[in-house]
């Protein structure tokens, strides 16, 4: 499965840790899109490019870390097609799944703890989309996103 993750400064040094697990634990191709220090850094500025990975189908789905995983969730559903939101736990990693067909899961690198944030990506990308009738709901959303853009 290819992976693009990326991170802010919040989220730098949880995201070096995801990377290797994702790389030798759960043998994902992993495309790391920054940043690559503890500077201060905008967290937009790598949603995007983890976002439009998953949109345009280089990447299978996306990890994002910064402080609280809010702002990259925001910043990464603006891309059409991207079902992003942030998940601090198992549980919810696995609905996000099942219900939302999620597509970027957003972590906190300063509320969250590895061990948690590990288990919560490995849920993420073992679960699959129930499907059902929660295919017209994913639909309305794609109707939201093309109304959008159409205006
Ligand atoms: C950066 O200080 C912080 O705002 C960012 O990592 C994230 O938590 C935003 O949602």
């Amino acid at each position: 499965m290819r992976i693009a993750i990326g991170a802010d400064h919040g989220g730098f040094e949880q995201k070096q840790q995801l990377a290797a697990y994702l790389t030798n634990e759960l043998n994902c191709e992993v495309e790391d899109m920054g940043c690559f220090s503890t500077e201060s850094v905008d967290y937009p500025d790598y949603a995007a490019p983890v976002a439009h990975a998953v949109a345009e189908g280089r990447a299978d789905a996306g990890v994002l870390v910064c402080g609280t995983g809010i702002g990259m969730a925001i910043a990464a559903d603006k891309v059409p097609g991207v079902r992003a939101s942030s998940i601090t736990t198992p549980a919810f990693a696995e609905l996000f799944r099942q219900h939302n067909n999620g597509n970027v899961v957003c972590l906190s690198g300063r509320f969250v703890d590895l061990d948690t944030n590990k288990a919560i990506v490995r849920t993420f990308l073992e679960t699959p989309f129930e499907g059902g009738r929660h295919e017209g709901r994913i639909a309305k959303i794609c109707a939201i996103e093309a109304e959008a853009e159409e205006a």
